[in-house]
């Protein structure tokens, strides 16, 4: 048979399911919304019928799947308080949100089983579309899996200004898309790349009765790895009016749009007139080169595989995500899209001042390598390396290189990125506005460009990581740390041979040891009279810090092996 009789009949035979699972459609689930200054999210175990009639084990906040949406002001204060009654410790980080590392959430921010963590901070954010979800390392994957995952709509001035839906549920709804994996019982298997089952806000085959009106659809990829290429059936229009961190400078007309995990989009869908039809946003994952989690193939080349990955109904076809069923106009009715958006301040390249370079390669080459590790620069996550130390106040450009098979798609915590260029090539315009994720795609080089201008010397470090949440999971991601250096560091730390002690004598339970003439290799502390106490590896980084709170005070030796050499001097610990 050839390839394009059988992508035919498959799309009959889907089609022909689909028109059969009709009368088995459900109504999309909208989660509450939780608002004000006192949060409280509770996370727990819990049980769900994705599937009539049958209990799937699930994890929740405030429920048995997904959370509240959160509806955030900018400027104001928020206290969150995250009860974490699950049986297993996690991590709530509030993705893509500008907040300081000790209330990002990430890995080393952990809640115990019956304790709580109480994140505080101001909403710094602009208008737009963020989440919340588990980071806990070599967990994430389980616990989103499972179902903890949430939506946050940041509301501001600008935003206000325009004439947009904003009505939560009635012209302006949130789509939490992901893809699972059920095993016979129906229990969701993690981790998998067997995720044939799509659903929307933890509704499978779902509809939505719209107004004939404009409505808003806040897009969330919250797949463990898939990704989608949206559309609306017929190839009817829709306009995307934000991205990962808010507004564009203007509606977009598009009829396809990537979404990779991860990422969200706001579109704008006119069903003024279409009063009677249904509407279907699919995604047309057929249309995907091979080399990226969707298509044909995972990996560029076919001979590639990754176990689970075929046969899934879903990879290299077109598939429907959620049907609209287009009813009467409602009361104050949004009925045209607006020409202009926001004014956007994209960061000039002439302003950066630091580049860094982070290439992606698989752990093995060749056909195999899809289901290994991936490293960037050639190194797995390591919870005790700081992997960068930013100035204060640093413009950078990032350049990632992906040198595997997979397109792998980058997030970075604490900063909105402008994307400069693919392959030396300006993005298309739905890249140009804020960012927090961008895929890269196999052998492609992506460069962007981003501000460090708050949260320096926290206690603890931001994550930049693949949001492909196996990869993630499996240790493709480094950390960074934002230091003010005009008060990081005081008169006694040790600087010699371009490597700098600090502080000395210590304060809290870290000594940082960084260079900035050549990479680390590793660190070693002594006793006074020579016995070893601690070795670090920190090879290609150039921020470590050590955890010394287990040490008696005191004066020790520390040997800093770099790549220009070796260094000695005494530390104090207290
Ligand atoms: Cu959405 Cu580091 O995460
Ligand atoms: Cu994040
Ligand atoms: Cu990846």
């Amino acid at each position: 048979m050839t390839k394009v009789l059988r992508k035919t009949l498959l799309s009959f035979i889907i089609g022909f399911l689909t028109i059969g699972m009709a009368a088995a459609q459900q109504p999309l689930l909208i989660p509450g919304t939780l608002s004000g200054t006192d949060i409280t999210l509770n996370l727990q175990n819990g049980t769900y019928q994705f599937y009539q009639g049958i209990n799937t084990t699930t994890m929740g906040a405030n429920g048995n799947i997904l959370g509240p949406t959160l509806v955030l002001d900018k400027g104001q204060q928020v206290n969150i308080t995250v009860n974490n009654q699950l049986v297993d410790t996690t991590t709530i980080h509030w993705h893509g949100m500008h907040v300081s590392a000790s209330n990002d959430g990430g890995p080393h921010t952990t809640i115990a089983p019956g304790t709580s963590w109480h994140p505080a901070f101001t909403v710094m954010d602009k208008a737009g579309t963020y989440w919340y979800h588990p980071h806990l390392h070599t967990k994430t994957n389980k616990h989103v899996s499972l179902g903890i995952a949430g939506m946050i709509i940041v509301k501001d001035e600008e935003e206000s200004s325009l004439d947009l839906p904003r009505t939560y549920g009635v012209d302006d709804f949130p789509l939490v898309i992901q893809t699972k994996d059920f095993d016979a019982d129906k229990q969701i298997v993690v981790p998998s790349n067997s995720d044939d089952v799509v659903m929307v806000n933890a509704t499978i085959d779902p509809y939505l009765d719209v107004p004939a009106q404009v409505v808003r659809f806040r897009l969330l990829n919250g797949s463990s790895q898939r990704v989608f290429k949206i559309g609306l059936s017929g190839n009817n229009t829709f306009y995307q009016i934000a991205s990962d961190g808010g507004l564009l400078s203007e509606p977009l007309a598009l009829t396809r749009l990537q979404l990779a995990p991860g990422e969200r989009a706001e579109l704008l869908i006119d069903f003024t007139g279409k009063e009677g039809q249904s509407l279907q946003l699919m995604s047309y994952a057929a249309e995907f080169p091979n080399g990226i989690y969707g298509a044909t193939n995972p990996g560029m080349m076919s001979n590639m595989t990754l176990n689970g990955y075929n046969p899934n109904p879903l990879n290299g076809a077109n598939f429907n995500i959620i049907t609209f069923n287009v009813g009467s106009m409602n009361n104050n009715p949004v009925t045209s899209i607006p020409a202009q958006l926001v004014t956007l301040n994209p960061i000039p390249e002439s302003e950066a001042t630091t580049t860094r370079q982070l290439t992606f390669t698989p752990e093995q080459m060749g056909p195999n390598q899809l289901n290994g590790k991936f490293l960037i620069n050639g190194v797995s996550f390591n919870m005790d390396v700081i992997n960068y130390s930013i100035p204060l106040g640093n413009t950078e450009i990032w350049v990632l290189k992906n040198q595997s098979a997979i397109a792998h798609p980058f997030h970075i915590h604490d900063v909105q990125f402008y994307v400069l260029d693919r392959n030396g090539v300006v993005p298309p315009p739905e890249e140009q506005g804020r960012k927090d994720v961008i895929l890269v795609k196999p052998q492609e080089t992506v460069r962007f460009i981003a501000s460090f201008d708050d949260f320096a010397n926290d206690s603890v470090p931001y994550m930049y990581h693949c949001h492909m949440l196996t990869h993630e999971d499996m240790g493709m991601m480094g950390q960074f740390e934002v230091v003010d250096n005009t008060t990081g560091v005081n008169n006694n730390n040790i600087e010699v041979g371009g490597v700098t002690i600090y502080p000395n004598p210590s304060m809290g339970d870290f000594l940082t040891v960084t260079s900035d003439e050549s990479n680390l290799r590793s660190i070693t502390i002594y006793g006074l009279t020579g016995e070893q106490l601690l070795k670090r590896q920190a090879t290609g980084n150039n921020l470590t810090k050590i955890d010394v709170s287990t040490f008696t005070s005191g004066l020790y030796l520390i040997k800093i092996e770099t790549e220009k050499g070796d260094v000695v001097k005494k530390v104090v610990i207290k």
